[in-house]
């Protein structure tokens, strides 16, 4: 099966109506929620199941809704989660149609009911939790640590003025949650070439940090048809990145910068 599709729907197969769960006795303000499972183990594709919360007993997030459904009513449904304050990047879901942390996402800011499916376009390993395995080799392979030859001044930490330190800002917050890239149509079609978002941003950050000497050799790796030029400026990434970022112009940046070097 290729980076793309999904363990959980197959070609030509449907996602299936699951089971509807209970709702908490006595509750007086419910919310649903119909979340995408798919149990590897079980054989029988992917379904939709429908659960009820309180959002009088639950906490405001839909991150809360989940762990309140997990607690309390189906302990098999699985997602990751970690730091409950969008730094983590764990979370990242597809949420009412937009990839987004839920640890972020108000329950009440959604109409009707909600829905939950894994990170659009990647591989599923169970329920809400995406096989990152590419996503990740793919940022490994940007080299995404300080490269340099020279030895530090004094042999101390390589300083920054102000303005070198503030080149970095829209760039450094990246958590790598991957919303961005399982939100790109050219990585849906091209993941296993093209970059993708989330990575073009971190390569841009590691070219404008002045205490690295390698942006020559990092310009040359990503000088390629697909590995970055497959961006055809759809602006999904920067529409759904949690965290305000512009995977978008970095991208443009990193494109501007390659054009700059040929004169
Ligand atoms: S702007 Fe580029 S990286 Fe962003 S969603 Fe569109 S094609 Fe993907
Ligand atoms: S750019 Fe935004 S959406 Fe993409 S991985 Fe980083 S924080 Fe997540
Ligand atoms: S749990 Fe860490 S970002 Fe949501």
């Amino acid at each position: 099966m290729s980076i793309g599709s999904s363990f959980g729907l197959p070609k030509n197969s449907r996602l299936r109506s699951g089971k509807t769960w209970p709702a908490p006795l006595g509750a007086h303000r419910l919310k649903e929620l119909k979340i995408y499972r798919f149990d590897p183990d079980a054989n029988d594709g992917p379904r939709l199941d429908t659960y009820f919360v309180d959002l009088d007993s639950c906490g405001p997030m839909v991150l809360d809704a989940l762990i309140a459904i997990k607690d309390q009513i189906d302990p098999t449904l699985t997602f990751r989660r970690s730091c409950r304050e969008g730094v983590c990047g764990s979370c990242a879901m597809n949420i009412d149609g937009m990839n987004w942390l839920a640890c972020t996402r108000a329950i009440e800011d959604i109409k009707g009911y909600v829905k939950i499916y894994p990170l659009n376009h990647m591989l599923v390993i169970k329920d809400l939790v995406p096989d990152l395995t590419h996503a990740i080799a793919q940022y490994a392979s940007i080299e995404p640590w300080l490269k340099a030859e020279s030895p530090p001044p004094g042999g101390r930490e390589r300083l920054q003025s102000h303005r070198e330190r503030a080149a970095l800002d829209g760039h450094y917050e990246c958590i790598l949650c991957f919303c961005c890239t399982g939100g790109c149509p050219s990585w849906w079609w091209n993941a296993d070439r093209y970059l993708g978002p989330a990575v073009l941003l971190q390569a841009y950050r590691w070219l404008v940090d002045s205490r690295d000497e390698a942006a020559g050799e990092r310009l040359d790796s990503l000088e390629d048809p697909f590995r970055l030029y497959r961006c055809h400026t759809i602006l999904n990434c920067s529409k759904t990145c949690p965290k305000g970022l512009n995977p978008a112009r970095d991208i443009a940046l990193i494109k501007k910068m390659l054009v700059e070097r040929q004169f």
